[in-house]
């Protein structure tokens, strides 16, 4: 995937933050890459990091200033704004964020950013209170909207001692996002116009009134696919099953409880042209619901379970074809060996595996690693947040489609 940065200019804009430092990996990574890398410092990170260390690794003088006469006679700020493919900011501080979404531009940071065509990715790094104040939501927000690629930042220890979410996603995951996110252009465009229905969530299998059979997936990772699709101009219909988590912008919401339900409201959603089978759905399920709470009786109690219907199996065996079936595989053990039996059994395009069971990954958390297996190929995705490997699997999907 990285092969996509490969003569891409990368214009890189550092912020004042203790994370600065991360960026001068940053640098290496994407040369590495094959990105050509010219960077831009504000007065804040210069406080961190010498603009020598940047010179010396992107094999280009660091631009500090606006006003810098020296600078500006070679390549003016503007020819800078033109020259790049791709504009990054690492670390995004919650100031850069703030002067970004209202267009202020009164440094050579902002006022690169506000004078460029080029596509925006914004990697943020603060303090997690400063992450999580409604104004810097809100700057995000406008900043997304306005077609922002948004990159972390990761949970864990920050500099300050406290542990929440404001770390500087890794330059490796960084670069990983940035490469994917570099063949988005055409990716929009195939993905106009076209249907694709998700699932999400765990289903909810009756035994009596009060009691059900469920499962721990949260719909984190299907609603992220949904909202992913959606953001980049596909019609998503995401049949959740029964979680907590607002309606991705833009998404057709259908909501449902146990197997059977989600199967009908899949099949209501079809025609389509993917489907994408995010989620974990019971294989069993009562076969008659009590009517009435089971009482307690005996040492133990047996419980009479039928399969429910195989939705992916299904919709994969539709004749009136989809483009593209995906279907995600849970396994604690053999990711690889079990994800492709699946995906031959169930005659799947695509299939995506993630090893559940494990403390960051899988059911519940805001991250995953997950390795995409289709007949004749194979692709692994480093380990970050759900946001980001669903917009990764988005553009795997139109690599598919398209070949
Ligand atoms: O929701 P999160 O907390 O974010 O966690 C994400 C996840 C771990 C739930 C998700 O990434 C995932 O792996 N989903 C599939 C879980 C699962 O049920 O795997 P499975 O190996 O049992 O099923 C394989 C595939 O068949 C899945 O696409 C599933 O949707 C589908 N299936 C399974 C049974 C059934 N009766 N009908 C189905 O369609």
């Amino acid at each position: 995937m990285a092969d996509k940065l490969n003569g891409q200019k990368v214009l890189l804009c550092v912020a004042g933050g203790i994370a600065a430092y991360k960026a001068l990996e940053l640098v290496r990574r994407l040369r590495e890459a094959g990105a050509e890398v010219q960077v831009a410092m504000t007065d804040g990170a210069q406080q961190f990091v010498t603009p020598l260390s940047f010179q010396a690794l992107s094999g280009h003088p660091t631009r500090t200033s606006l006003w810098d006469s020296a600078a500006e006679a070679s390549m003016g700020h503007i020819e800078l704004a033109r020259w790049a493919d791709r504009v990054l900011i690492a670390p995004a501080t919650a100031g850069v964020l703030a002067k970004l979404a209202h267009g202020l531009a009164d440094d050579l940071v902002s006022t690169l950013c506000l004078a460029t065509t080029a596509p925006l990715t914004l990697a943020p790094a603060m303090n997690q209170r400063m992450w999580q104040h409604p104004a810097t939501q809100a700057n995000l927000a406008t900043l997304r909207s306005r077609g922002a690629q948004v990159i972390g930042p990761e949970e864990g220890l920050l500099a300050e001692g406290e542990s929440g979410p404001g770390r500087l996603s890794e330059p490796a995951a960084i670069v990983a996002a940035l490469a994917g996110s570099a063949a988005a252009a055409p990716t929009d465009a195939a993905l106009q116009g076209l249907k694709i229905v998700v699932s999400a969530g765990p289903t909810f299998e009756d035994l009596d009134p009060v009691r059900y059979l469920g499962n721990r997936s949260s719909g984190k990772m299907g609603f992220a696919v949904a909202d992913s699709a959606a953001r980049r101009g596909a019609n998503v219909v995401l049949v959740a099953g029964p979680v907590h988590l607002p309606t991705p912008a833009g998404v057709t919401r259908v909501d449902v409880r146990s197997a059977a339900q989600m199967r009908d409201a899949v099949f209501a959603a079809l025609p389509a042209d993917v489907y994408v089978g995010a989620a974990a759905v019971a294989d069993y399920t009562p076969r008659v619901p009590a009517t009435r709470k089971i009482k307690k009786s005996g040492e133990s109690l047996a419980l009479d379970l039928v399969r429910t219907p195989d939705i992916l199996s299904e919709v994969a065996a539709q004749t009136q074809a989809l483009k593209l079936v995906v279907g995600f595989a849970a396994e604690t053990e053999n990711l690889v060996e079990y994800a492709r039996g699946k995906l031959m059994a169930k005659r799947l395009d695509l299939i995506v595996a993630n090893r559940v069971g494990v403390a960051d990954g899988g059911f519940e958390s805001d991250r995953n690693a997950m390795t995409a297996l289709w007949k004749d190929g194979q692709r692994e995705f480093v380990a970050g947040p759900k946001t980001r490997l669903a917009d990764e699997l988005i553009d795997l999907i139109v690599e598919r489609l398209q070949a």
